[in-house]
């Protein structure tokens, strides 16, 4: 394994040797301007781009596995061969260059065409008799699956309906860089908007469905339309709680899941000093983190006597809250809100908070109405197989309101991951073309506070010991969490190369 360093990289075109690349390794180098790697693995050599397409991860920090390459950041894999984004978050290829061996020197030649990375795939699409997909949803289920579904050379019609205004975009980023006025409006949309008309994805916004006829394969939407499928996709994610606080004004609160409530955020702070967050989960603690570096006095207010002790323990909590107040935050924690009066925010401990305006993050949802009235099996979301196929042939659901079958925690699990949204929304899409793909994928998030980025393989909601490798305080470890001798989860922090690992490791144990 090569890091990326500064220093000038070889330009591989004038030749390397191979026996300096160690199996499954790789070299950082350039061919003229553009960065690669080559990766050796046996007697095979190849040459890619060098930067993950989701958020330009270097691919030479992360891992080898077969004939993919996956990113340290993310976890996002890549074809070799091909270039092709076999797993999200990346949903766009790497570049890919041919490789000629001479004696035990490597020579990178001409970088391939893309249209040969598409005719490379081409062999291997589903043959299918389906005339439409439905989606219904415009996240990240929804919008992997639609690109899947072309990329798998479906070539019939293609709606996707949400009740969002915005086109599909990157809803992690609304509590992280945008929130904190580090990412423009423009680096949102997951696809600029040519994309839905070049692969024909009729894009219908600003749309509710309000019934599903799996029988007569019908949707209806609220102001009437209605649409005919041939398959379906429910991808309809989750809503926030929402909180009845006596004394509120509307205004003065806010809630975080679209762009819309985002940018409502944004523009609120900007003539705002203070603001109290109302629980400190994932999404909580971000908002808090992005407020801060915009200068406002922020405060958390929670029932945990920890952060996120539910999800990653106490020790990790404390962490995580000192980071926090190292940046300024002041926590409120056993508290919960009980009334809020103008600009004055009382908490149950009769503590009372000044506030320009208090932003909600209590938890989700899944927005399962549709389905329950449709009939189809409900299981604390929409149950759904191996296949993430629902009660009703021919209907799929995938993302925040699935619960599957997973088969590492031997557990029907529902997360709320983007990256599971994005490949389950892949794998759905395959299944709607015939493909009987499993949904194994090991569930992965990540979460960033400050400089501090949090990545998290596999499931755990009860464990009964956490091994620490590593320091906290360093921000160099790795936290796994086990039931009996079965690691179940890990989290780590700087240690990206060890997530993957892990991940790889739970991938193969499967269930136990
Ligand atoms: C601010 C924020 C930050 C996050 N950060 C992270 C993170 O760092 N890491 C991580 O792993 N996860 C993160 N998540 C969670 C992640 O975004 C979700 O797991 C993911 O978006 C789920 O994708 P989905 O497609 O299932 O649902 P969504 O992305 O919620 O999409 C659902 C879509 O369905 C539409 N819809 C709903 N009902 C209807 C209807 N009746 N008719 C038509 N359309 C409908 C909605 O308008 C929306 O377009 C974050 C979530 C938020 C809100
Ligand atoms: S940067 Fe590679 S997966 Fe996000």
């Amino acid at each position: 394994m090569t890091e990326v360093k500064d220093t000038p990289k070889p330009d591989l075109r004038t030749g390397f040797s191979v026996h300096e690349i160690p199996d499954g390794g790789m070299v950082v180098g350039r061919a003229g301007t553009e960065d690669l790697i080559l990766v050796r693995r046996g007697a095979e050599l190849f040459a890619v781009g060098a930067h993950c397409t989701h958020y330009h991860g270097p691919l030479a920090d992360g891992l080898v596995v077969g004939d993919t390459v996956r990113c340290p950041w993310h976890h996002a894999c890549f074809s070799l061969r091909t270039g092709e984004a076999l797993g999200a978050p990346a949903l766009d290829p790497i570049a890919c260059w041919r490789v000629e061996r001479i004696g035990d020197t490597a020579f990178v030649r001409e970088k391939l065409a893309e249209r040969s990375v598409q005719s490379a795939r081409r062999g291997t699409q589903a043959q299918t008799a389906l005339t439409s997909v439905l989606i219904v949803g415009g996240g990240g289920a929804g919008l992997a699956a639609a690109d899947m579904l072309r990329r798998d050379g479906y070539e019939g019609a293609l709606t996707m309906i949400s009740a969002d205004d915005s086109p599909p975009y990157d809803r992690p980023n609304l509590s992280k860089d945008f929130l904190a006025g580090t990412a423009q409006d423009d680096w949102i949309p997951l696809r600029p908007p040519e994309y839905y008309a070049e692969r024909r994805i009729d894009l219908v916004l600003n749309s509710r469905v309000s019934s599903v006829d799996v029988r007569a394969k019908r949707v209806e939407l609220e102001d009437g339309r209605s649409y005919g499928f041939g398959a379906l996709l429910m991808a309809t994610g989750a809503e926030p709680v929402r909180l009845d606080i006596p004394g509120a004004e509307p205004s003065r609160i806010h809630y975080l899941r679209t762009f819309a409530d985002s940018r409502a955020i944004v523009a609120r702070a900007a003539s705002a000093q203070r603001v109290v967050v109302v629980g400190a989960s994932f999404i909580g603690l971000e908002v808090a983190a992005s407020l801060r570096t915009r200068g406002l006095d922020v405060h958390v207010v929670a029932p945990e006597s920890e952060p996120l002790e539910r999800v990653m323990g106490p020790e990790v909590g404390r962490f995580i809250r000192g980071l926090h107040e190292a940046h300024g935050v002041a926590f409120h924690l056993g508290q919960s809100l009980s009334r809020i009066n103008g600009r004055q925010v009382t908490l149950s401990d009769a503590t009372t908070l000044d506030a320009d305006f208090v932003v909600l993050g209590v938890g989700v949802r899944p927005s399962i109405t549709l389905a329950e009235r449709a009939g189809l099996a409900i299981d604390r979301g929409i149950a759904v197989n191996e296949y993430l196929e629902t009660s009703a042939p021919g209907v799929f659901a995938a993302g925040d309101i699935a619960r599957w079958p997973d088969p590492h925690s031997g557990n029907r699990i529902r997360v709320e991951h983007w990256v599971v949204a994005e490949r389950q929304g892949q794998v759905a899409a395959k299944n709607i073309l015939g493909h009987r793909e499993r949904f194994d994928a090991v569930p992965f998030f990540w979460s960033q506070h400050y400089d501090v980025a949090i990545n998290y393989v596999g499931h755990a909601e009860k464990w009964d010991a956490v091994e620490m490798d590593g320091t906290l305080d360093a921000r160099d470890c790795a936290v796994t969490y086990k039931r009996g001798d079965r690691p179940l989860a890990v989290a780590t922090i700087s240690r990206d190369l060890q997530s993957l690992r892990a991940e790889l490791t739970m991938e193969s144990e499967g269930t136990k």
